[in-house]
């Protein structure tokens, strides 16, 4: 679908259509790679009211947004959340946006997926790192794998297209993900995997010990599969193939060994307000101030000044001398 409006474009030229929105930092899961297990969430207090959401996704629908996508931590366990995505689902099924969609880690789906159907929402994204359970409770620490496959299921029976989102890891599912992509073939889901990002402090776990690059996920993949080129794009970080076994596509995101920013169609908004120009940048705009502060107007040109900040790229890095994190917030704060 094409907008009457012409999207507003950053210092590189790059179209910006596509807005990420993290609506709480919370979660029902630890995954090891991602939160510490004793981790200190924003105060209640400091999330923007599930309106302000809204109405910063609407000034950002002005100037070009076609695309929102809901993330956190877990969007929802956020309460509420529901109202949010019918109201932003609603602007779907008038075309003034081309698609809501949502990444979960799918511990709700069981009994929201009918709601996020209705809603207008048509495909979500589930983080899956593991297929075995005893595995699953291991990386998410708190998470449960049947309640998450049930899931999986009820949202496929509600006509939601599924895409599975899974972390390469180490020595944890490295040998596993031939079979999950053959038990994505089997049940006509898309997969994409992720190489591991050094984003917030997670306690005691090590990244190096986590670190897989994915040219040895592709290479050993290839044993067993046929990997064909495929042009797909879509503007994100991922590049794809074809499974010819499975006709399903593949994704592979590797922001370490790959460069994927010169398409960058994207920013970030975080539960409290604060606008990500990139994922592995630092620089943030306050969005919520400028809306509470100075209205629409103000809000307005806070967005289109931050928009004419967005950095080139970013340059993360995990090495020996590197462990630390590159950018120091959580994944869940800016939502991937
Ligand atoms: N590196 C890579 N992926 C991560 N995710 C969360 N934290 C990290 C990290 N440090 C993934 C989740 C989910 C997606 C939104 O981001 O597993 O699939
Ligand atoms: Fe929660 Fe996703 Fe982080 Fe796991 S990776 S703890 S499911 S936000």
């Amino acid at each position: 679908m094409s907008s009457p409006i012409s999207p507003i474009l950053d210092p590189f030229g790059r179209p910006i259509t596509y807005l990420r929105v993290s609506v709480t930092d919370r979660c029902d899961f630890r995954c090891v790679y991602c939160m510490a297990e004793d981790m200190t969430f924003l105060p209640k207090a400091e999330l923007m009211t599930l309106e302000e959401t809204e109405t910063l996704c609407r000034r950002f629908m002005a100037v070009g947004t076609r695309n929102i996508r809901l993330t956190g931590g877990e969007p929802l366990v956020r309460r509420n959340i529901i109202s949010l995505i019918r109201n932003l689902g609603a602007e779907v099924k008038k075309g003034n946006l081309d698609e809501l969609t949502i990444t979960t880690n799918g511990s709700q789906l069981y009994k929201m997926a009918d709601m996020l159907y209705d809603a207008g929402v048509r495909r979500l994204n589930v983080s899956v790192d593991t297929l075995d359970p005893d595995k699953f409770r291991e990386i998410t620490r708190w998470g449960d794998l049947a309640q998450v496959l049930n899931g999986i299921k009820a949202a496929q029976a509600a006509g939601l297209k599924i895409k599975l989102n899974t972390v390469a890891l180490k020595g944890t599912n490295e040998d596993e993900l031939a079979d999950m992509l053959a038990w994505c073939g089997d049940h006509g889901i898309d997969m994409t995997i992720i190489e591991v990002m050094p984003m917030g402090d997670i306690g005691g776990e090590d990244r190096l010990d986590q670190y897989l690059p994915l040219s040895m996920v592709r290479a050993q993949l290839s044993r067993r599969f046929t990997l064909q080129e495929i042009p797909y794009r879509t503007g994100g970080p991922a590049r794809y193939v074809r499974i010819a076994e499975t006709g399903q596509k593949l994704g592979f995101i590797t922001p370490l060994t790959h460069n994927f920013c010169e398409s960058c169609n994207r920013v970030r908004l975080t539960c409290t307000g604060m606008l990500y120009m990139c994922l592995g940048q630092d620089d943030s705009a306050n969005l919520r101030d400028a809306m509470r502060e100075g209205g629409t107007e103000a809000l307005d040109a806070a967005i289109a000044e931050a928009i004419g900040r967005k950095p080139k790229g970013h340059d993360f890095i995990i090495d020996r001398d590197n462990n630390a994190p590159a950018v120091s917030r959580h994944m869940s704060v800016t939502g991937g």
